[in-house]
């Protein structure tokens, strides 16, 4: 049998095309067919190269056959996509109609991180007890995370806070909340204050269980006439009932730091039931949740106050290590880490 001529090849083409069409194709099944035949690289254009290949007296014929080969298909594919919509509307009236009595489904909420949740807890107890709440910067002098807490240049006590430098000389991520006590005070002196500070601190440390490079404290801070290490002790106690409940374990420790003195550690017992206590707690069943002390003469007269006038006292907690204890949480690491799977259960 010779070779088809591409007169021959151009209508066996229609014929193909039209038979798919017949099967009464869906929508989409047509629009795959659609871009099949008259595509750029579609059938209709390669049939239509076809004209190379024929003499040349025979080329107006050939090109009057294949506009109406493009001519006819284009019309049936018209006709087919009608038919194809008309079929699936009369599927979808058919169909069982849809059910607007049943219960939608209800997308999952958002909720506050614990680390807010908490912040909000202790906001609100010291709210309570009349402290107000201040923000304070989160990058800070070298001169106000150290040296007006009396801890100047070389000052070995710097060696408790591994510090985030920046590249500007003098410039750090503050470690602690402490250099905000140096803000309230020299914006309130010489007035009485009683204030809160919460926000993000960082420091260059080993990360553990226990210990992150980016975390949250609450700076507390009251100064003024008569301000005793009794109202300290008294206030750490009933924020610390009101926090953990009445059966809860604290602990007043004495220790230091260089803008306190007398200073003080506060720990809490870690619930007994844990099988985890001894490993979070290194064997003593107490985690420290804050350091504490009066404010240091020093310190006072930096922000701009009289210690021989009045006294005042300060501490530091760490909200993530409370909400440790809270839960029995046995990594700090999953704070940050955002798993939906964890932070859903608060
Ligand atoms: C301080 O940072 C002092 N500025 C606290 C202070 C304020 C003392 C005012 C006196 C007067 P310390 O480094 O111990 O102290 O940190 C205080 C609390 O922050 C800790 O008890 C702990 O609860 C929390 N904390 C400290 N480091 C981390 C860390 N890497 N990850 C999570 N929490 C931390």
């Amino acid at each position: 049998m010779p070779d088809p001529t591409p007169l021959d090849a151009l209508t066996s083409l229609e014929s193909a095309g039209q038979a798919e069409l017949a099967g009464r194709p869906d929508e989409a099944a047509l629009r795959a067919w659609n871009t099949r035949y008259f595509g750029d690289s579609g059938l209709v254009k390669a049939a239509m190269k076809g004209i190379g290949g024929v003499p040349k007296d025979q080329r107006p014929a050939f090109g009057l056959a294949a506009n109406a080969v493009k001519v006819a298909l284009e019309a049936a594919y018209d006709v087919a996509l009608t038919a194809a919509r008309a079929d699936a509307l009369a599927a979808s009236l058919a169909a069982p109609p849809l059910d607007v009595t049943l219960p939608g489904r209800v997308p999952p909420r958002g909720r506050l991180h614990p680390a807010t949740q908490i912040l909000r807890d202790i906001t609100r107890i010291f709210a309570g007890m009349g402290f107000e709440v201040v923000r304070t910067r989160e990058v800070e002098t070298d001169e106000l995370n150290f040296e007006l807490l009396n801890m100047p240049a070389h000052h070995p006590a710097r060696d408790m806070w591994d510090t985030f430098f920046t590249t500007t000389p003098g410039v750090v991520l503050r470690t602690h909340t402490s250099p905000g006590q140096i803000h309230v005070m020299r914006a309130a002196a010489p007035n009485p204050v009683r204030v809160i500070l919460p926000g993000m601190c960082y420091r260059n440390e080993a990360v553990s269980t226990r210990s992150e490079i980016q975390f949250l404290q609450v700076e507390g801070l009251v100064v003024g006439p008569g301000v005793t290490m009794a109202d300290l002790k008294g206030t750490l106690t009933a924020f610390a009932k009101q926090m953990f409940g009445p059966d809860r374990q604290v602990r007043i420790r004495s220790s230091y730091f260089p803008f306190t003195e007398p200073s003080i550690e506060v720990d809490i017992d870690w619930p007994a039931d844990d099988p985890n206590r001894d490993r979070l707690t290194k064997g003593t069943g107490w985690l420290e949740i804050l350091g504490a002390g009066m404010v240091h003469p020093t310190v006072l007269r930096h922000g701009g106050y009289d210690p021989d006038l009045v006294t005042g006292f300060a501490f530091g907690m760490g909200p993530q290590r409370m909400l440790m204890l809270k839960h029995a949480i046995d990594d700090i690491r999953l704070f940050w880490q955002n798993d939906a799977r964890f932070l859903g259960q608060f």
